[in-house]
């Protein structure tokens, strides 16, 4: 069963605050995601392998760790997804940036692929699928059914912010899938929006209605 693990550090939850607001426009909004995405990278890579290095420093040897290069392959959900790449990024550059495009057609609810571009190495990847928002879970499933058919193994999803059913719902079809989340909400509503949640993560990224 996938772990769900909420990252509850008070510089994210904080920012996460700022994010839900209805007032904060586009430009701090896009600022934010990346830093708490940024953030968020920081716990979801805490088990990454090291080796050991000897570093002369100006004093004398040194005994250090260094990341033993595990590769890495960030796939964000477009378009939403692509608010959070860059703050990943400025911890791992060299990662490799894989783009799914899906939307979530509003009457059925079901997610719609309209575009993807993978890593060709990507069963040797570690891989983080990002995602602001696991609703329904849909999207995301769609996505890891997609990653998996291409060969992806090492997968791991970061979102800011979850509803139970959409957890529920990657548990029971991915549970080899470890969860990231900021917060875990109460519920959906009735046009499957989360609740309180942010409102629609796409159009507050790139100022669409
Ligand atoms: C949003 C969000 C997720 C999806 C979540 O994208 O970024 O991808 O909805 O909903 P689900 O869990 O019920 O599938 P949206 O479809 O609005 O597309 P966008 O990112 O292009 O705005
Ligand atoms: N997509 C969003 O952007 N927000 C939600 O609350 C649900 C799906």
């Amino acid at each position: 069963m996938s772990r769900v693990v909420v990252i509850d550090h008070p510089l994210i939850q904080h920012k996460l605050s700022i994010i839900r607001d209805k007032d904060t426009g586009p430009k701090e909004f896009r600022e934010l995601v990346n830093e708490v995405a940024m953030l968020m990278a920081y716990e979801v890579t805490r088990d990454l392998p090291t080796e050991e290095v000897e570093v002369e420093t100006p004093v004398a040897r040194a005994r250090c760790r260094r990341l033993a290069g595990e590769k890495i392959g960030l796939i964000p959900i477009l378009r939403a997804g692509l608010g959070m790449v860059q703050g990943i990024l400025n911890l791992y550059p060299t990662a490799r940036v894989g783009h799914i495009g899906l939307y979530r057609d509003p009457g059925t609810l079901q997610p719609v692929e309209y575009y993807c571009k993978l890593p060709s190495d990507l069963s040797e990847r570690e891989l983080i699928v990002v995602d602001p928002m696991l609703a329904t879970g849909g999207s995301v499933v769609a996505a890891l059914d997609l990653i998996k058919r291409r060969g992806g193994v090492k997968i791991k999803l970061l979102c800011l912010i979850a509803a139970p059913e959409g957890v529920k719902a990657v548990q029971e079809t991915h549970p080899d899938v470890d969860i990231y989340i900021a917060a875990l909400d109460e519920r959906l509503n009735e046009h499957a929006y989360i609740v309180p949640g942010l409102g629609d993560a796409g159009d507050r990224l790139f100022g669409t209605k």
